[in-house]
């Protein structure tokens, strides 16, 4: 099995996540390329029998690059075992930690040209000392209504790894169902 694994990342915690992702397919025995989205160019998509997607939320939004990757090849995504997974804030709250429950995610998979066969979703990290000032008085303003960590000499990782290893694990179980289906 060969799998892409590509990630969008302004921090670096979605391809942390990633690299993760990609050592356990590993350790299953599999091939994994790993891409960073925005660096991606043009793709051969040959010999690939699975694609994942991750990426993260920056003041309510996905990167743009990550629609307009998805817009270019979804033809090419759509035709793989394909999950998605996301890396937000909120979902540091275990009740906005589902596809479903999770607003950035349900609305991406709503309007996405690309059907995954499984999603996830990913709390992130929150690392004060790291953001420029205007991010960091924003970020802690949105702690502040929302009952989070507001001391900025914090960086905390909420991400739960224990979650990755098991979409990883799912992810080794995605079957090449719909490569067969093209034959
Ligand atoms: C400037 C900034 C804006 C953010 N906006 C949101 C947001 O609107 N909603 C949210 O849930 N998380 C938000 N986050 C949290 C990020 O999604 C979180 O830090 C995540 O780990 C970032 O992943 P990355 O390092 O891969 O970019 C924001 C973080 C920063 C630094």
């Amino acid at each position: 099995m060969k799998t892409l694994l590509l990630f969008s990342t302004r921090d670096g915690q979605t391809r942390e996540i990633a690299t993760r992702i990609a050592d356990q397919l590993q350790q299953y025995a599999e091939t994994v390329v790993l891409v960073n989205l925005h660096e991606a160019g043009e793709l051969d998509w040959s010999g690939y029998d699975k694609v994942v997607i991750g990426a993260s939320i920056r003041y309510g939004h996905f990167h743009p690059a990550l629609r307009t990757f998805v817009d270019r090849y979804a033809a090419q995504l759509n035709a793989l075992p394909g999950a998605f997974f996301s890396v937000n804030l909120v979902a540091r709250k275990p009740e906005k930690r589902t596809p479903e429950t999770n607003a950035y995610t349900r609305k991406f998979l709503a309007s996405s040209a690309w059907k995954p066969d499984y999603s996830a979703v990913f709390a992130g990290a929150l690392r004060y000392p790291r953001y420029r000032w205007f991010d960091r008085f924003m970020i802690r303003l949105i702690m502040k209504m929302t009952g989070g960590e507001t001391d900025v000499s914090k960086e905390i990782v909420y991400t739960d790894w224990q979650q990755v290893a098991e979409f990883a694990r799912s992810l080794a179980h995605l079957s090449g169902k719909k490569v067969e289906n093209q034959a």
